[in-house]
């Protein structure tokens, strides 16, 4: 087998109130190039699909980590855990089971107040446990933004959202990407382009390099763990 027959899994999670605006446009662009790559199959999730409550800080998923740490050993990585692992059911599971399965992650959600939207946020403190059991160490990772203005928010928003993946322990390979959903990010909305996102190139330059570069790290990651096997050192 070759590198180049290597292929890997990448979810697309868009965080906005809003379906079939900027950020979900501009993420399933993203997941094209990926595709184009050749090595890469992809799913798009849309987090408004999922009536996400917020973490309500019971401690449940950690409990349960320690708790099977204490019998496999505390050096034991990923801990073992059985599938979804959070007290509160409201279909999260299903998200949870995705990110589990896939090579590599894109968050993408809009500059909002120089942050995220609350929805996002909620979001990553429901996915407390992976910090924990390490079910997401081999996983890389990137951020993606748009904004109205060119400067107004963009790199907080994907500082925060680079930390907070990886806090979830994922390995974030590059800087991301951010964009603007007005003409030249002045602010302007245009009115006549149903998505003002497609015609920034400076954005789609940025996000270009930044798929590129996660498609080829996650490649990187499963043909070493496939020659691991091969040798016989075992894959993890
Ligand atoms: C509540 C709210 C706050 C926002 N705050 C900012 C901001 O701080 N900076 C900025 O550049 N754009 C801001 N925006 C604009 C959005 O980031 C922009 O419209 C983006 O394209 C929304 O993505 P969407 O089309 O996928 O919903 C804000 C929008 C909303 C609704």
């Amino acid at each position: 087998m070759e590198i180049k027959d290597v292929k890997v899994k990448i979810l697309g999670i868009v965080g906005t109130p809003i379906k079939n605006g900027n950020c979900q446009y501009q993420l399933e662009e993203a997941l094209k190039q990926a595709e184009a790559t050749g090595q890469a199959t992809t799913e798009l999730v849309h987090l408004r699909d999922y009536k996400l409550t917020f973490c309500i800080g019971c401690e449940k998923c950690m409990r349960k980590v320690h708790k099977i740490q204490a019998e496999v050993g505390f050096d034991v990585t990923p801990v073992p855990i059985e599938g979804y692992n959070c007290s509160i059911k409201d279909g999260l599971d299903e998200l949870h089971q995705k990110m589990i399965e896939a090579d590599a992650i894109i968050l993408m959600a809009p500059v909002y107040i120089a942050s995220i939207p609350g929805q996002v946020k909620t979001f990553i403190d429901r996915c407390r446990t992976f910090v924990h059991d390490f079910r997401l160490q081999d996983k890389v990772a990137t951020a993606m933004t748009i904004g109205f203005f060119r400067n107004a928010g963009q790199d907080t928003a994907l500082e925060l959202m680079r930390t907070s993946l990886s806090a979830l322990g994922l390995n974030v390979v590059s800087y991301g990407s951010a964009a603007v959903s007005t003409r030249e990010g002045l602010g302007v909305p245009i009115r006549e382009t149903r998505f003002a996102v497609k015609e920034d190139l400076a954005g789609a330059v940025m996000m270009d390099i930044a798929v590129k570069k996660l498609v080829r790290i996650a490649v990187r990651i499963k043909a070493g763990k496939l020659a691991l096997k091969e040798i016989s050192l075992g894959s993890e």
